[in-house]
C-alpha cells in the first residue's frame, strides 16, 4: 500500500493487495466482499486519520498567510515562495520572473505620466482592471521604488534644512545685543572701565590663569566665563580676555561692565582697537581670502553634485558651509601670540563650550616643550578618536598631504587648548600656516575641507601635547552625537562643536540644559529678551 501525499492534498492512493484476488475460489465471494468492504473502510479511516491533520494544517497556513504581513507586498510574495503548493509555486515563479525582468527599466517608469502616487491607487488599479500577476509585479515595484526615492530625497532635504537652520541668529540674541548697545549709550555704568583700574595690572601678570575667548556672541561669552568661575576652586586666580569685533564691542563691554561684581577680572577688546602694522593686515586679509576660496570651491562641488554626496560625509560637508567658518574671529587664533604680546601662556576656549571643572590644573599642565596642549587620544577604545581622523579633513590622494600626515591618526580637538605662547614665538608656526594656505591655492584648493583646523594641524605638526581626554568632550552640537551621561558629567569642558549650538532651537534639549544652567535668568536683559523662554 502506498500513499502519495502533497501539500495540496492526496493526489493518489494506490492500494495493492498482493494475493488478495487469487487465493480464494468463487464460493466464498459474499464473505470475501464483506470482508473486503470492512477492510476498505478501516483503510479509508486510517488514510483519513493520517491525511486530515495535513489538510487542516495546510488550511490553517493559508488562512494565516493571507492575514499576515501586508507591511510590504514584496515580503508577502516572498512568503508565498516557500509555501510549497503547485499553484502558489507557479505564481511565485512568475512573480519572481516579472520582478527580475522589471529591474531593467526601473528608473524610467518613475515620474512618468500614469505612475502611481499611493498604495490606494495601486489597489484600485489592480482590482478595477483585473491585471495579471506580471502587471501587478511591475506596478508594485515601480511604486516601491518611487516611494523609496521620495524617502531618500526627504532625508536629504531635512538634513540640508537642519543645517540651514543653524546659520541664523535667534531673535533673542539680536535683542540682547541691541538692548546692551542702547544701555551703553545711556548708562554710564555700562561704559565703566573694564577691568576697573585697580585690577589692570592683573591683565599681564603671569601668576594668574589667563583665559582667552574670541567671540561675537555676548551670551555665549557670559556662559563660558560664569561656568569657569562657578566651578573654579579659586575664582580670583582667573583673568578673562574677550576679543570681539567692532560691532559687538559695545554690547560686550556693557554686559561685563554691568556684571563685573559677579565675575572676576574681564577684559573686553575690540579688533578695531589693535594697531597692527600694515603687513600684518595684509597677511590677515590674504588668509581670509584663501579660506573663502576653499569654501567656495567646496560649496560649488556640493551644488554640482546636487548635495547627493556619499553617505556618512554629509554632515561634515554641510557643516563646513556654515558662514561662521569664514568669520574673521574664527581664523584669528593663528595670530594669538600677536593679540597678546605680553602673555606667555593662555587657555583658549571657544564660545560654544561650558566648563564643568576647575581649570587650574589644565593651566599648570606641563607641555613638555610643545606649543599646544590638546585632546587627541581616544577615550573610546582602540580604533576610535575623540574627534575626527586626519582622513576626514584632508585629501590623502594628494602627495603633499600623504607625505606629511598619516590618515588614520586622530586629529586634535580645537576649542579647548593650552598654548605656550613663548614657545610659539620661537617657532615659525604662523608662517608655516600661511605657506600651507598658499600651497593649497597652488594645488587647486583640494588639499582639505574648509575650516581653520586643517592648516592648523599641519602647522602645529610635532608640537602638540596630548591632554587627558576627560578635559574636552566635543561634538555635542552634532546630529549624531552619542555620549553616556557619565561622560557628560565627568568632562571638564563640554564643547558644542557642530551646527546645533545650545542657543539654537535645533540643539538637543538634554545637553542644552547643561549650558542654560549658566545663563543668569534673573538678569534683566535676559528676561527682557526672553532668552530663557
Ligand atoms: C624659521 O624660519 C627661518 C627662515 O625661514 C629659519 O631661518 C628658522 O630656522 C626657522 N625657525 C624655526 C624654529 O624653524
Ligand atoms: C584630491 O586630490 C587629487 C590629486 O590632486 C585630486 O585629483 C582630487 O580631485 C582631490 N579630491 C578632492 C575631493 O578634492
Ligand atoms: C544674576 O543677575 C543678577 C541681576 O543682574 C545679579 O544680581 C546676580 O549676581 C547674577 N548672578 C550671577 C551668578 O551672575
Amino acid at each position: 500500500m502506498k500513499f502519495y501525499i502533497s501539500a495540496t492534498g492526496i493526489k493518489k492512493v494506490t492500494i495493492s493487495n498482493p494475493g488478495g484476488g487469487n487465493g480464494k475460489g468463487g464460493g466464498g465471494g459474499c464473505a470475501a466482499a464483506r470482508r473486503f468492504s470492512g477492510r476498505t473502510l478501516l483503510l479509508l479511516l486510517l488514510v483519513l486519520a493520517i491525511v486530515l491533520p495535513f489538510v487542516f494544517v495546510w488550511f490553517a497556513f493559508l488562512v494565516l498567510e493571507s492575514a499576515s504581513g501586508f507591511d510590504s507586498p514584496l515580503d508577502c510574495m516572498g512568503l508565498r515562495l516557500f509555501s510549497g503548493g503547485d499553484t502558489s509555486l507557479k505564481i511565485s515563479e512568475e512573480l519572481t520572473r516579472a520582478l527580475v525582468e522589471e529591474t531593467g527599466q526601473d528608473g524610467n517608469g518613475i515620474g512618468k505620466k500614469g505612475s502611481l502616487e499611493s498604495f490606494d491607487e495601486l489597489v484600485k488599479e489592480m482590482t478595477l482592471k483585473r491585471r495579471d500577476i506580471r502587471a501587478f509585479a511591475s506596478v508594485t515595484k515601480k511604486l516601491l521604488l518611487q516611494m523609496e526615492r521620495k524617502v531618500q530625497s526627504a532625508k536629504h532635504h531635512e538634513l540640508v534644512y537642519w543645517h540651514l537652520a543653524s546659520h541664523g541668529i535667534p531673535k533673542s540674541l539680536h535683542c540682547l545685543s541691541l538692548r546692551l548697545t542702547e544701555e551703553y549709550s545711556v548708562n554710564a555704568m555700562a561704559r565703566a572701565r573694564l577691568p576697573p583700574p585697580e585690577s589692570v595690572s592683573r591683565l599681564t601678570d603671569p601668576s594668574y590663569h589667563h583665559v582667552v575667548i574670541l567671540t561675537d556672541n555676548v551670551l555665549a561669552a557670559s556662559v563660558v566665563i560664569s561656568s569657569t568661575v562657578q566651578n573654579a576652586v579659586d575664582p580670583d586666580k582667573f583673568v578673562f580676555h574677550v576679543v570681539t569685533d567692532k560691532k559687538t564691542y559695545t554690547p560686550m563691554h556693557a554686559w561685563f561692565a554691568m556684571n563685573s561684581a559677579s565675575s572676576p577680572v574681564v577684559e573686553v577688546k575690540g579688533l578695531h582697537q589693535y594697531d597692527w602694522p600694515q603687513e600684518v593686515n595684509v597677511k590677515v586679509k590674504e588668509m581670509l581670502e584663501i579660506h573663502r576660496m576653499i569654501w567656495r570651491r567646496h560649496y560649488q562641488n556640493l551644488k554640482d553634485s546636487d548635495y547627493s554626496f556619499v553617505e556618512g560625509t554629509h554632515e561634515q560637508s554641510l557643516q563646513a558651509l556654515n558662514p561662521s567658518c569664514l568669520a574673521l574671529l574664527n581664523h584669528l587664533r593663528i595670530y594669538i601670540p600677536m593679540l597678546f604680546p605680553e602673555l606667555n601662556k593662555i587657555v583658549l576656549l571657544d564660545d560654544d563650550v561650558v566648563v564643568q571643572r576647575d581649570l587650574s590644573s589644565l593651566w599648570e599642565t606641563d607641555l613638555n616643550g610643545n606649543v599646544v596642549g590638546a585632546v587627541f587620544d581616544s577615550w573610546c577604545g582602540n580604533n576610535c578618536c575623540p574627534g575626527r581622523k586626519h582622513k576626514n579633513y584632508f585629501n590623502f590622494s594628494h602627495p603633499l598631504i600623504s607625505s606629511n600626515l598619516r590618515q588614520d591618526d586622530c586629529a586634535w580637538l580645537s576649542g579647548m587648548n593650552v598654548f605656550d605662547l613663548k614657545a610659539w614665538r620661537q617657532t615659525n608656526i604662523t608662517e608655516a600656516y600661511s605657506s600651507w594656505l598658499r600651497l593649497s591655492v597652488s594645488s587647486g584648493l583640494q588639499l582639505w575641507q574648509p575650516g581653520a583646523l586643517p592648516p592648523t594641524i599641519l602647522a602645529f605638526k610635532g608640537l602638540t601635547q596630548s591632554l587627558d581626554p576627560s578635559w574636552h568632550v566635543a561634538g555635542l552640537g552634532s546630529r549624531s552625537f552619542k555620549f553616556s551621561e557619565e561622560i557628560l558629567k565627568s568632562a571638564a569642558v563640554l564643547h558644542f562643536s557642530g551646527p546645533a549650538k545650545p542657543w539654537l532651537e535645533i540643539s538637543n534639549p538634554v545637553v542644552r540644559s547643561l549650558w542654560y544652567r549658566y545663563v543668569n535668568s534673573s538678569n534683566i536683559f535676559v528676561r527682557k529678551c526672553k532668552i530663557m523662554n
